[in-house]
């Protein structure tokens, strides 16, 4: 008979798991523990419910997030698994180690969740209640740590209440998180395996299961960049113009709010909405008879920002 609004952090237990995954199933946000840090999480395979990550985190950039999963038996449904990710998805899962694999066909992983790119990162966390909401979902689940962005990467139920608040939606309280920074971020897409992010589980750790050295990114002197940073982006083969009003010929629109073009971003002018449709109407554009894309002038603020940090990327000059 308790008529008040349900309290933003709940302790883990059956009837609160359960509540997760309704919500996540109706693209709504579950903030969760994992062993690593807390995750803001969202249905994977919903671009609006992943549009509202970045919304809620305030994220000026898409950065790829990881799909997390309880389960072994679906994956090869979500990404392309080789046997040195067998041999790492074995040792180290559930476990803070995050593989960056192909897409596998007809996988239905949001784009918006890999901005775009032809690989996803995905992990099986080793937290109890982590796992248990995955499952209570159904799904897999897109989880950055829950903070707002810029802001440190939150390990007790608290911190994530501090820095998202009513953003969270709903905190899972699963303790203290045991490992405290995030996970290893191994990429496999490539025939040399390639350390993005190092965390939890070690470089060593790694080549003592694949028997051979993997490449610190940072080492790849064509690439100096700071871990995090290191996500190559979805580039489309057509050139790119921007703040478009009309088609010039051969060209398609992309469009945001009330107007004539080839595709929609969104025609209320909804940024939310405009976010989750961006990678896949690029891809959907980016191919003859067309010769050319022109996007239309999308608002700076909220995910506008990030919409426009991608777009800005997409047109600049190729090299
Ligand atoms: O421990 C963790 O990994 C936590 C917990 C919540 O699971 N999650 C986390 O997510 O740290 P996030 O979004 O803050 O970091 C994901 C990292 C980023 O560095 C991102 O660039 C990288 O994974 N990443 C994701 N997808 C990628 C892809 N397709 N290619 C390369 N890097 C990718
Ligand atoms: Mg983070």
């Amino acid at each position: 008979n308790d008529v008040s609004a349900p309290a933003l952090i709940q302790p883990a237990n059956d009837r609160s798991v359960a509540a997760a995954g309704a919500r996540l199933r109706t693209g709504q946000l579950v903030a969760f523990a994992t062993e690593t840090v807390y995750g803001l999480g969202g249905d994977a395979t919903n671009d609006r419910a992943v549009a509202a990550i970045f919304a809620a985190k305030g994220r000026p950039s898409f950065n790829p997030l990881i799909a997390h999963v309880a389960d072994f038996d679906l994956i090869e449904t979500l990404v392309q698994v080789d046997d040195r990710a067998r041999a790492l998805m074995k040792r180290f899962w559930p476990g803070p180690l995050t593989l960056v694999l192909p897409r596998a066909a007809h996988s239905p992983i949001s784009l918006l969740a890999s901005a775009g790119l032809d690989t996803i990162a995905i992990r099986m966390p080793d937290h109890d209640v982590a796992r248990a909401i995955i499952r209570a979902a159904g799904r897999p689940i897109a989880a950055p740590s829950a903070n707002r962005s810029g802001a440190v990467s939150p390990t007790t139920a608290a911190h994530v209440a501090e820095s998202l608040g009513e953003r969270a939606g709903l905190i899972i309280d699963g303790g203290p998180c045991r490992v405290g920074v995030e996970s290893t971020v191994l990429d496999l897409s490539t025939p040399i395996p390639t350390l993005l992010r190092p965390g939890g589980i070690t470089a060593d750790q790694i080549e003592a299961v694949l028997g051979q050295k993997a490449q610190s990114a940072q080492a790849d002197a064509s690439a100096p960049k700071s871990p995090g940073m290191l996500e190559s982006h979805y580039a489309p083969a057509l050139a790119v113009r921007l703040n478009a009003e009309h088609a010039h010929a051969g060209e398609a629109l992309l469009g945001f709010g009330a107007m004539d073009c080839t595709l929609n971003l969104s025609p209320t002018g909804d940024l939310e909405e405009a976010a989750a449709h961006l990678f896949a109407m690029m891809r959907a554009l980016d191919r003859a008879p067309f010769t050319a894309l022109a996007v239309a002038p999308i608002p700076e603020h909220g995910l506008g920002a990030a919409i426009n940090d991608r777009l800005r990327r997409a047109a600049a000059p190729r090299s």
